[in-house]
């Protein structure tokens, strides 16, 4: 990650300012995980770890002693060994980690078991994620018992608290750095969204297209910030298809839903368009009507709203237009209070983004939606998924429309960071015609 030294050490500032006097506060990095052999999969450092850290090694545990006089923030992490990079790479050891990531101190990670307990004497609470890693779960809760074995007299922290909240409220709140690396993501996702529409034609299959959107995201160093799916035809019925390897149908739709990983930060994007380059009358008909939605719902994307309130205007537009089209039948507001658009849209129109693609923060404070403020970033995405059942009129049958943007909020009008990939019937036309 980018984030200078002094960006990093101010969100560590920031976190401790948060915590309750006399806490400590651990953050393991993420694990290796094994695929079979020697093989791994690929790493990804722990969103939270990558925050406050910057640090992309596995092995690692950041801990934060808010007032200690010999030092605040110490890395645990795994010393050079010229042996083990010659296999792995390099990695930065301790001096490096002092240096490059604005710590007070570093120590190895073989160390962590004899020196941890000791950090915790005199603290009265610990600040963890409990249930994100049972083994190291126990290991800290290891520490703590043991500090109070071999010191009778050490009191040892009394209270776990979860990091979660606290640390969630700072990710949830985009910084100027952060948005840079959002909108990089966003670029290079929208330029990757342009490619496979102006490669569709009949005759090409879904892994021709998931070819087109890796290329652009791996030519620019990113890897995907989630499974892509390129679903064709009635594919796109199923929310999480990922098998992404069949022909396209030359007379249907194809939905992507894709998006890169740049310096850490995720863009989601969808778009649906028609194989052929031209959409039917029916297949118009639907992505006008989720694109009215969308405008609609991002229009609400403004400080003092709810969370709520543009899922609840992207439902009523959606409920609105599936009257209109026969698919509904009855009064506007008999279908929004039975809810009778989810047959057709069973997901909510959003959630946070950042760090990751489901970005944390929570979305709902003391039982109320929470309020939208200003540098929060969330996606918008209605849709229209229609099956083949017998009463669908059949120019209707198996179409699944998706279309999706990341929006920040700002003081005035939405930011749309993905608004470079064309959404209307007739921009995505004029595209894939050139
Ligand atoms: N790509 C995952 C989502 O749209 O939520
Ligand atoms: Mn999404
Ligand atoms: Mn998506």
């Amino acid at each position: 990650m980018t984030a200078s030294n002094k960006t990093l050490a101010r969100r560590r500032r920031h976190l401790m300012d948060l915590a309750e006097p006399d806490s400590i506060i651990i953050v393991p990095a993420a694990r290796e995980q094994l695929r079979n052999g020697d093989a791994m999969f690929a790493f990804r450092q722990d969103s939270d770890f990558l925050y406050l850290t910057g640090f992309s090694e596995p092995e690692a545990v950041l801990v934060l002693i808010p007032g200690r006089e010999t030092g605040e923030q110490i890395l645990f992490c795994r010393e050079r060994d010229p042996e083990r990079e010659r296999w792995d790479g390099p990695r930065l050891g301790l001096d490096g980690a002092r240096e490059r990531l604005g710590l007070d101190d570093a120590f190895p990670i073989a160390d962590l078991d004899e020196i941890l307990p000791g950090l915790m004497e005199d603290r009265d609470h610990i600040y963890h994620s409990v249930g994100r890693d049972p083994a190291f779960d126990r290991q800290v809760i290891g520490w703590r018992n043991q500090l109070r074995k071999l010191k009778r007299n050490a009191r040892g922290p009394e209270e776990f608290i979860a990091l979660d909240h606290v640390l969630h409220e700072l990710r949830l709140f985009k910084s100027t750095e952060e948005l840079k690396a959002m909108r990089r993501a966003a670029k290079i996702s929208a330029t990757a969204h342009r490619r496979a529409m102006q490669v569709c034609r009949p005759g090409l299959g879904e892994p021709d297209l998931t070819a087109e959107l890796m290329h652009e995201f791996t030519r620019n160093g990113c890897p995907p910030a989630y499974l892509p799916i390129v679903a064709g035809g009635r594919n796109a019925l199923v929310l999480h298809y990922v098998a992404n390897d069949q022909p396209l149908p030359d007379d249907g739709l194809v939905l992507i839903d894709a998006g890169c990983e740049y310096d850490g930060y995720a863009a989601d994007i969808s778009r649906t368009f028609p194989v052929s380059g031209r959409f039917t009358p029916a297949q118009r008909k639907v992505h006008d009507l989720v694109l009215a939605a969308q405008h609609a719902a991002i229009d609400r994307v403004r400080p003092g709203n709810a969370f709520d309130d543009f899922h609840e205007t992207a439902c009523r537009v959606l409920t609105e237009g599936l009257i209109d089209l026969g698919l509904l039948s009855g009064k506007l507001e008999d279908n929004l209070e039975q809810e009778t658009y989810k047959r057709f849209y069973m997901h909510k129109t959003g959630h946070w983004l950042g760090l990751d693609v489901h970005d944390v923060g929570d979305y709902r404070i003391d039982g109320h939606s929470r309020v939208l403020e200003k540098n929060m970033v969330t996606t918008v995405e209605p849709a229209l998924y229609i099956g083949d059942d017998d009463d669908i009129p059949a120019e209707f049958r198996n179409i699944g429309v998706r279309i999706e943007d990341d929006i920040r909020v700002t003081d005035g009008d939405p930011e749309n960071l993905t608004g470079s990939v064309p959404a209307s019937a007739d921009d995505i036309e004029a595209l894939m015609q050139s």
